[in-house]
C-alpha cells in the first residue's frame, strides 16, 4: 500500500498543539454548528462512525457519549496521543484511534455507517482530495453518509477584513491569490493566518463529491453570517441559552441559501454511498 506523508509545513502548524483547544477558546459557533448538524445527518447510535483527520478528538468523544463506535484517525502524532488520553480518561472511549492518512484508510470495504472528513479536504491537493473521497466511498456501507468539510474561497478576505490583517501586504497577495485559485498560503508562517491549505468555493465541493462517486445531498453553511464574529460578541449571543438558539436556528435558516454560503468560514458538504 503506498505511504502518504503530510505537507511539512501542515505537520509542524498541528505539532504546535493548538487544535486540542482551537474550538474551545475562538470557535464555539462552529463547533455548535458542527455538533448540530451531525445530530441531524448521522444515522441513530450504535452505529460505525469514522472520524477522519478527528485531531485530539473534538468531535469524536461526544459522539462516542452518545453510544456511537467512533473510529479516529489522523497523520499528526501530537493528536493521535491527545486523541488516545482523552479516549483513555472519558466514560465512553473511542473504538480505535490510529495514526494514519484519508488517502489510505485502514478499514475495511462497506464497513461504516457514517464517513466524516472533517479537515483532510483542505490539506489535500486537488488528486489527494480525490483519493481521500474514494477512500471514504469505499469504506462506507451503501446508503451511508460523508460529511466533508471545507474552508470557503472567501474566508481569508472576510476574516482579513475583521482582523486587519488584510492590511499586511503579505497577507493581502496571498488572499489575491486564494480568491484565484483557491490555494491558501502563509508567508510569514503566522500560527494565527493557519497553514497551506486549498480553500473551496462552495460548488467545487458539491462537484468534487459528486465526481467521487456520491450522491450529493447537499452543501451547508457551518457558521454562516455568525462566521467571523469578534471574541466578545461570539460570548454574548452564546452565554444565554435562549439567545443561543435563536442564533442556532437563524444560522440553519439559511445554511443552504446559495447566495450566502461563501460567506461562511467553514462549510459541510452532505454526500452518499449509492
Ligand atoms: C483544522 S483540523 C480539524 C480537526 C477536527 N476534525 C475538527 O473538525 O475540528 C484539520 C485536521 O485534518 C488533519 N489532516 C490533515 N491532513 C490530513 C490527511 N492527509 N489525512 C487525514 N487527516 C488530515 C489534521 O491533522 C487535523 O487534525
Amino acid at each position: 500500500m503506498t505511504e502518504y506523508r503530510i505537507d511539512p509545513e501542515i505537520a509542524a502548524h498541528y505539532e504546535l498543539g493548538h487544535e486540542q483547544e482551537r474550538l474551545e477558546r475562538h470557535g464555539q459557533v462552529e463547533r455548535l454548528r458542527t455538533r448540530a448538524l451531525l445530530e441531524r445527518l448521522l444515522p441513530p447510535a450504535p452505529a460505525v462512525v469514522l472520524d477522519v483527520g478527528g485531531a485530539a478528538g473534538v468531535h469524536a468523544l461526544p459522539l462516542a457519549a452518545d453510544g456511537y463506535e467512533v473510529r479516529l484517525l489522523d497523520p499528526v502524532p501530537l493528536h493521535v496521543s491527545q486523541a488516545q488520553e482523552a479516549s483513555a480518561a472519558a466514560r465512553a472511549p473511542l473504538a480505535e484511534v490510529v495514526l494514519g492518512d484519508a488517502r489510505a484508510l485502514p478499514w475495511d470495504d462497506a464497513s461504516a455507517d457514517a464517513a466524516l472528513l472533517l479537515g483532510p479536504l483542505y490539506h489535500l491537493d486537488a488528486p489527494g482530495r480525490a483519493t481521500a473521497l474514494a477512500e471514504a466511498l469505499r469504506v462506507l456501507k451503501p446508503g451511508a453518509p460523508v460529511l466533508a468539510a471545507a474552508v470557503s474561497r472567501f474566508a481569508s478576505t472576510f476574516d482579513g477584513i475583521h482582523a486587519r490583517a488584510l492590511a499586511d501586504d503579505g497577507f493581502a497577495q496571498a488572499v489575491a491569490r486564494t480568491v484565484g485559485d483557491g490555494e491558501h498560503r502563509n508567508p510569514d508562517g503566522r500560527p494565527e493566518w493557519f497553514t497551506n491549505a486549498h480553500f473551496h468555493h462552495p460548488d467545487e465541493l458539491w462537484e468534487e463529491l459528486a465526481v467521487a462517486g456520491f450522491a450529493v445531498e447537499g452543501v451547508l453553511a457551518v457558521e454562516g453570517p455568525a462566521s467571523f464574529l469578534p471574541p466578545r460578541e461570539e460570548a454574548w449571543w452564546l452565554e444565554d441559552e435562549a439567545r443561543r438558539a435563536t442564533l442556532l436556528e437563524a444560522i440553519a435558516r439559511i445554511e443552504q441559501e446559495p447566495s450566502v454560503l461563501g460567506a461562511s468560514a467553514h462549510l459541510i458538504a452532505v454526500g452518499r454511498r449509492p
